[in-house]
């Protein structure tokens, strides 16, 4: 891999190395494996600050055993279903707004994927008790 991506990827505190006397950078052996989860995360889509936060999870004083790399890979389990179910839902929903291109707000999910509220009708469903009239400042309004 380019040595600009490890200097970056340094820069991020996403890793670390130690200098010798003649300033070249020296990484422990577990580096590598820091680098792969960092690739692989990449190339899933998974941004480098919540990269930077499980790595952070690792032992700082000592070689990461296979039961923490197993243990912050399992932090990403969730994560990971969510972004499946985000990507399926793309693929079913591509396939009807390709020919379509409308990107209404009304209708369309793949312009507004998370507009659960849509469901409830038009306006400011937070805002509104369920006969359309503003919430009271004191009151529950409609459960989110
Ligand atoms: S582009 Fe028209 S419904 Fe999505």
């Amino acid at each position: 891999m380019a040595i600009s991506a490890l200097h970056f990827y340094e820069r991020q505190k996403l890793i670390i190395s130690r200098r010798t006397s003649g300033n070249q950078r020296r990484y422990k052996r577990d580096t590598l494996r820091r680098v792969a989860m960092i690739r692989i995360a990449q190339r899933v889509g998974i941004p480098l600050a919540e990269v930077a936060e499980i790595l952070a999870l690792l032992p700082g004083n000592r070689t990461p055993t296979r039961q923490d790399w197993e243990r912050i890979s399992e932090c990403w389990q969730a994560e990971l279903d969510k972004r499946i179910l985000h990507l399926e839902q793309l693929r079913d929903d591509f396939k009807d707004c390709v020919g379509c291109g409308c990107l209404s707000l009304d209708r369309c999910t793949l312009a507004n994927p998370y507009d659960v509220l849509a469901a409830r009708g038009p306006g400011p469903q937070r805002l509104t008790n369920e006969t359309g009239n503003p919430c009271h400042p004191d009151a529950s309004c409609r459960a989110s």
